[in-house]
């Protein structure tokens, strides 16, 4: 049932070339993507419950607001889902299209199979005669393979842009760009700049649901790379970067470490409170939202946020103009 791009050697090899590149790097780093197996996804979903982590609330508020705008204004057959976990916001997505009469089909596209496929079955159920066809992959390397029928709407939800550098955000919205056709259109969530405390507090939960998160990559690495980490030796820690505008999420090493990754016939030297960054997530404002989807090709036609303001979609066609945005 699930389009699979990262079958046979592929994802093997994706995370050897990427954690022997982060790894042997200084200061170290790995990318986010590998936090997502079945344990770190189920984590993820109790982070969007936290109490601290607005995000997921507030996009949610938007949605329920303008959801059957957004149908309105697509009038999509098929929405595009990129990086859709557990695809539960999506379904006021989905709810909205089917009631203006366009909907046809839905492409759920994660790198995280048994949740992609949980999603995709719990909406086949869900939508009896929907035509949900999940789709295995990497959105940074994909986006060129994933259907191209249909009027699309690609939805990009929950800040996940936010997790890629800026060079690789350019890349990425470039090629999406040139995948997309008159009629398509994207929604894209970003979350907003705000006081520090608040996105501190998103990311470092007291009841450390975050901090395992945060750790379950080494848990990751140990397994599928049979490597020797003990993750309960490494300290959660997540820092605003005031000049990037962005969360980082670190591995801090409490004690000096020679661990063994085996898979890889390489020993990599942690020192006593060395740092290992294992992601970023970037917050936006409002202009630089518009000038980075303008700058990829895309006509931004309208910016929806919450109540406080806390977080927003844009909805953009796939045009090079940027006529008068509203909301
Ligand atoms: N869209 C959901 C989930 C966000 S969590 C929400 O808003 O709540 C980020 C999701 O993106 C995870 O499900 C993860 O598995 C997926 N993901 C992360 N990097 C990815 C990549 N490079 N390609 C495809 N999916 C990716
Ligand atoms: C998926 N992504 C948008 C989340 C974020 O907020 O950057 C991942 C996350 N990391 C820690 N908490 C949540």
């Amino acid at each position: 049932m699930v389009t699979d791009h990262l079958g046979g050697d592929y994802l093997r090899q994706a995370l050897e070339s990427d954690v022997r590149t982060g790894l042997t790097s200084s200061p170290k780093w790995l990318p986010p993507k590998w936090f997502y197996d079945a344990a770190g996804s189920e984590l993820f979903s109790r982070i969007t419950r936290l109490a601290e982590y607005y995000p997921t609330r507030r996009e949610l508020e938007i949605l329920r607001r303008r959801a059957v705008d957004v149908a309105g204004l697509t009038r999509a057959d098929t929405l595009v889902e990129l990086g859709s976990g557990t695809s539960e916001k999506t379904v006021l997505l989905l709810d909205a299209l089917a009631n203006a009469g366009t909907l046809r089909a839905y492409t759920p596209v994660d790198v995280d199979e048994v949740t992609l496929e949980a999603a995709a079955e719990r909406l086949a159920v869900r939508y009896p005669g929907l035509d949900v066809r999940p789709v295995r992959a990497d959105f940074e390397q994909h986006l060129a393979l994933l259907p191209r029928t249909g009027r699309r709407l690609v939805a990009f939800l929950g800040g996940t842009i936010g997790n890629l550098p800026p060079a690789a955000r350019e890349v990425f919205l470039k090629e999406l760009r040139a995948t997309l056709r008159p009629g398509d259109t994207l929604l894209l969530g970003t979350d907003l700049v705000k006081d520090r405390e608040r996105l501190v507090a998103a990311y470092d939960d007291p009841g450390g649901v975050t901090a395992a998160f945060n750790r379950n990559v080494l848990h990751v690495l140990n397994r599928e790379l049979d490597a020797g980490f003990e993750p309960e030796a490494f300290e959660h820690v997540a820092l605003w970067d005031e000049d990037n505008e962005w969360i980082e999420m670190r591995l801090r090493a409490t004690r000096p470490m020679e661990v063994p990754l085996r898979a890889l016939g390489l020993t990599v030297s942690f020192a006593e409170g060395e740092e290992t960054r294992t992601e970023i997530s970037a917050k936006f404002h409002r202009e630089g939202v518009l000038d980075e989807l303008s700058r990829a090709g895309f006509a931004v036609c309208r910016w929806y946020t919450d109540s406080s303001a806390d977080f927003a979609l844009t909805l953009t066609a796939a045009g090079s103009a940027r006529p008068g945005v509203t909301g």
